[in-house]
């Protein structure tokens, strides 16, 4: 790999140029119809309703995942999807024909002339990116690649990643990529849970490895949105997706820390955001709350984090934010236990219910929700902690304790409740009546009783 600057580590990649030595090649003709047959290897959160988008489109879809139960999951409608995109997902499965095929086997990407890799890119404990699932399903797919394959690249991950992983390991095997297979990145935009930013309104941007590479991934896209934003390369597509989500991430530990300078000073933050947000322009509106979770926000900045270590350079702005972000559940613990304090009980054996636990509403997804730590840290100092949440049965915490939804909460008596997420469901009346409320979505103006972060 060609490098600007040495690397200081051998694992650690440097930021590749845009265009290595050879001069662009002119656009060639596309000759089949781009993504009539897609496969889409990765059927989470983002994969499942990119490939429902494509079949909505007329494409032929072979969803690739590597889990069975996944699988089973989806056969069995018990993915966590829009209202819209579970319909659509019924009504192909249901269909004598499916035009959305669900394997196991990598094998058949084969039939598909275009390849979307939607895998997880998650960190690991110490906050470096986790490779595995990416680098296991870029090498399948390079193994299973033939001549006349557009492979695109969605998951977020560190620049430079298209080049390690699918272009030089292609350009081994022999394929010449810009000539036989086509290559780029474009990463995904999906917003789970939230069908006011629904996949044919949001623009994508893609960059290819040539130009062309470019044109036939951005025809393959413009089957889920005719709204796609060429860029110059896969390096700039790859940082263009760290820059969006760092940007959320500075921006909701700004947020964090006025809501905390806001209580210091008896004003109500959410009060104040909202006067700023009259602006109509340079500013946009970030709300506080108790961290921040799934696998984008406390994730992606530490990619480029984790890149800009590696060439011993620095970004104090991000590493502050995030430093922000990763100690917001302990504040939130810190401040139950000061609440608690006041009414004259200790958090040892003091009744806390959790009102929500995913990490945004109307979703079931709970990975890296800030809740985890919450509940975590009050079992271990012996709080007696129930949490409700329509969408979970059952959490795990960081420390592998494990905790159900509790059954009869509007039954029982709590010192405190900690509204976490604001799911839908929640019954406002009964938390009017509780003795204490933590509001740490800072929605809940008004509730008597109520106190913020
Ligand atoms: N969830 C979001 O809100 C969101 C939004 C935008 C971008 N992203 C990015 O999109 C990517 C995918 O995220 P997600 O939330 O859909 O992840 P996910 O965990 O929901 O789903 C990933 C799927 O990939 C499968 N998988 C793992 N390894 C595989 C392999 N080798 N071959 C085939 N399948 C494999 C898993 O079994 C799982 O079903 C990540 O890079 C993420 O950062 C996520």
């Amino acid at each position: 790999m060609s490098q600007l600057l040495p690397a200081a580590r051998s694992d650690v990649p440097a930021i590749a140029p845009a265009f290595p030595a050879a001069p662009p090649e002119p656009a060639a003709a596309v000759t089949t119809v781009p993504g009539a047959r897609t496969a889409v290897v990765g059927l989470g959160y983002v994969g499942l309703p990119t490939s429902l988008a494509l079949v909505a489109s007329g494409a032929r879809v072979i969803g690739v995942d590597i889990s069975p139960d996944r699988l089973d999951d989806i056969r069995a409608d018990r993915a966590d999807l829009l209202d819209d995109d579970r319909d659509r997902l019924r009504e192909t499965l249901r269909a004598a024909d499916p035009a959305l095929r669900l394997t196991t086997a990598i094998g058949e990407i084969a039939d598909a002339d275009t390849v979307l890799i939607c895998v997880p890119t998650p960190v690991d404990r110490h906050l470096a990116p986790d490779l595995t699932a990416l680098r296991a399903a870029c090498a399948a797919v390079v193994a299973h690649a033939r001549p006349g394959q557009t492979i695109v690249l969605t998951s977020t991950s560190y620049v430079g990643t298209t080049r390690d992983l699918l272009v030089a390991p292609l350009a081994a095997r022999g394929l010449r990529v810009g000539q036989e297979v086509w290559v780029a990145f474009a990463p995904e935009r999906v917003d789970p849970g939230n069908d006011r930013h629904r996949q044919e309104l949001t623009p994508r941007v893609v960059g290819g490895t040539t130009p062309d590479c470019t044109a036939r991934a951005a025809a393959a896209l413009a089957r889920i949105t005719p709204l796609v934003h060429r860029l110059s390369s896969p390096e700039a597509a790859e940082m263009t997706k760290l820059l969006e989500n760092t940007f959320r991430a500075v921006n909701i530990a700004l947020a964090n820390e006025f809501a905390d300078l806001c209580r210091d000073l008896h004003l109500d933050v959410t009060e104040v955001i909202d006067g700023a947000d009259t602006k109509p322009y340079g500013f946009m509106a970030f709300q506080p709350g108790p961290g921040v979770g799934g696998h984008c926000i406390p994730c992606d900045p530490h990619y480029l984090l984790w890149q800009v270590r590696g060439q011993r350079r620095e970004a104090p702005l991000i590493e502050t934010a995030m430093r922000g972000i990763a100690a917001r559940p302990r504040r939130v613990v810190d401040r139950i236990r000061e609440l608690l304090a006041g009414a004259g009980r200790p958090l040892l054996g003091a009744r806390v219910l959790i009102a929500g636990v995913t990490y945004k509403p109307g979703v079931a997804d709970v990975r890296e929700s800030p809740a985890l730590e919450i509940i975590g840290e009050l079992v271990r100092a012996g709080a007696e902690v129930g949490f409700v949440d329509d969408l979970v049965d059952t959490v795990r915490t960081p420390d592998g304790g494990t905790l159900h939804r509790v059954a009869d909460h509007t039954d029982r008596e709590w010192d405190l409740v900690v509204v976490h997420t604001g799911q839908s469901g929640l019954d406002e009346a009964w938390l009017r009546g509780q003795p204490m409320v933590l509001d740490a979505t800072y929605r809940l103006a008004g509730l008597p009783r109520r106190e913020v972060v």
